[in-house]
């Protein structure tokens, strides 16, 4: 792979997934080739076994490197989540160059003054965004509301370290959530203005709120597949992997199957007690499948209603993604409990082979890494690190 090559990881609860991808003239990225590993030290978002972690990373470059015969790596980016990351609302306050009107500079310089504001030594900064822009008068102070992501140093650099320690150096670390709604943002066709991202995975369900065609707000919480398979395992005794195959076998069952007396083989090697009641799987996945509609619904409105409220707006959408936002019993619940039109997204432009809800999110980091890399080709020296964060300090987005 030459430095125009980019590795995209996604670092998920169940799998890391891997995409090799090649930047294009015209910006956009051609998938090679995609790889994935269990995912080892890493639980519902926290990192707990760095070097296990690092293990299964290497194992999924490993297959996609394998995949597109290579053995270089190009510019990497790391995409992570749940609780390492820091999500907050801060306000800058700066004077416009000119009293008229304020330029997309002057608002640059109110997320710069939004980033001091809370500034903490210990926390580096990943992404900016201006939320809401004000000016109480011409020739008044320009009032920026900004979201920031931020993760722990420690984390970054142990990761950065552990990483480069197993002979793959990263050009920069991602908010998983973040790159994914900013990549289908841009692909949804008729776009509403108000509407929330979700990625719902195995361990962490990451939602980013839309105002105005805004980004405004985002938070990760530890939800998932994971607690399904957990519930099954108890349930009906099964091992981990077999659960996930009831599990995805149930899902694509229809719910009118209920109260209908219907037996399900649920056998698979090695077994041949587990004939289970349709009605008994649906008690166990729906009751989790409520309460996770649940906990996000009591998360998110309070959040949509501050921001909404503000400017007399109404929610008009939900995208899901992620391998839970695909299942139909998902879906309908979070339609229910938010009283809105929700819908699977996944990126189409992919060949079918890659086009999965579950792949959104390395979909969303290999874009983010072509941006990148189309507007500053990669530099063969200095510390990777530094590379990463002099690029991430350019990319602020506006
Ligand atoms: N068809 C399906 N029906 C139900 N659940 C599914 C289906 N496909 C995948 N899942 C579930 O989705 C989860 C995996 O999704 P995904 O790959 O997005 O998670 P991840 O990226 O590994 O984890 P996370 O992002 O939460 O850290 C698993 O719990 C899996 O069982
Ligand atoms: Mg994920």
């Amino acid at each position: 792979m030459n430095k125009k090559t980019i590795l995209a990881i996604d670092v998920g609860t169940g799998m890391i997934k891997v995409f090799a991808g090649s930047l294009q003239a015209d910006g956009s990225v051609a998938i090679l080739g995609s790889g994935a590993a269990p995912t080892a030290g890493y639980e519902r978002g926290v990192i707990t076994d760095i070097n296990a972690l690092t293990h299964s990373i290497r194992q999924a470059v490993d297959c996609v490197i394998m995949a597109v015969d290579s053995q270089a790596t190009g510019s990497v980016y790391l995409g992570i989540s749940g609780s390492s990351l820091v999500m907050q609302n801060s306000i800058g306050s700066i004077a416009p160059t000119t009293p008229a009107a304020a330029t997309s500079q002057d608002v640059e310089r109110a997320c710069k003054a939004a980033i001091f504001a809370v500034a903490d030594s210990d926390y580096e900064n990943l992404h900016v965004f201006s939320a809401k822009e004000s000016i109480a008068k011409p020739g008044a102070a320009l009032e920026v509301e900004a979201h920031l992501i931020s993760a722990p140093k420690v984390i970054l650099q142990g990761l950065t370290q552990a990483l480069a320690n197993n002979g793959l150096n990263l050009n920069g670390i991602v908010a998983s959530g973040i790159v994914a709604a900013e990549t289908m943002k841009t692909e949804i066709l008729n776009r509403p203005n108000n509407f929330v991202f979700m990625d719902i995975g195995a361990g962490t369900a990451d939602f980013v709120i839309y105002v105005g065609g805004k980004l405004c707000f985002s938070a990760s919480l530890p939800l998932g597949g994971d607690y399904i398979t957990s519930d099954l395992m108890q349930g009906i005794s099964v091992n981990r992997a077999h659960a996930e195959e009831i599990k995805r076998y149930y899902s694509r069952l229809s719910p009118d199957l209920r109260n209908q007396g219907v037996v399900l083989d649920c056998n698979d090697y090695g077994t041949t007690d587990k004939h289970i009641s349709f009605d008994f799987l649906y008690d166990i996945i729906e009751s989790r499948v409520d309460e996770i509609g649940a906990i996000l619904y009591d998360s998110v409105k309070p959040l949509l209603d501050k921001h909404l409220s503000v400017s007399g707006q109404n929610l008009e959408c939900i995208y899901l993604t992620g391998g839970l936002g695909t299942m139909p019993s998902m879906v309908s619940c979070i339609a229910k409990v938010f009283q809105i039109h929700t819908e699977t997204v996944k990126p189409v432009q992919l060949a079918d082979e890659y086009a999965h809800p579950a792949n959104t999110v390395c979909y969303g980091i290999i874009r983010y890494g072509a941006k990148i890399s189309a507007s500053e080709p990669v530099t063969g020296g200095g510390n990777a690190w530094n590379v990463f964060i002099d690029k991430a300090k350019k990319l602020l987005k506006f």
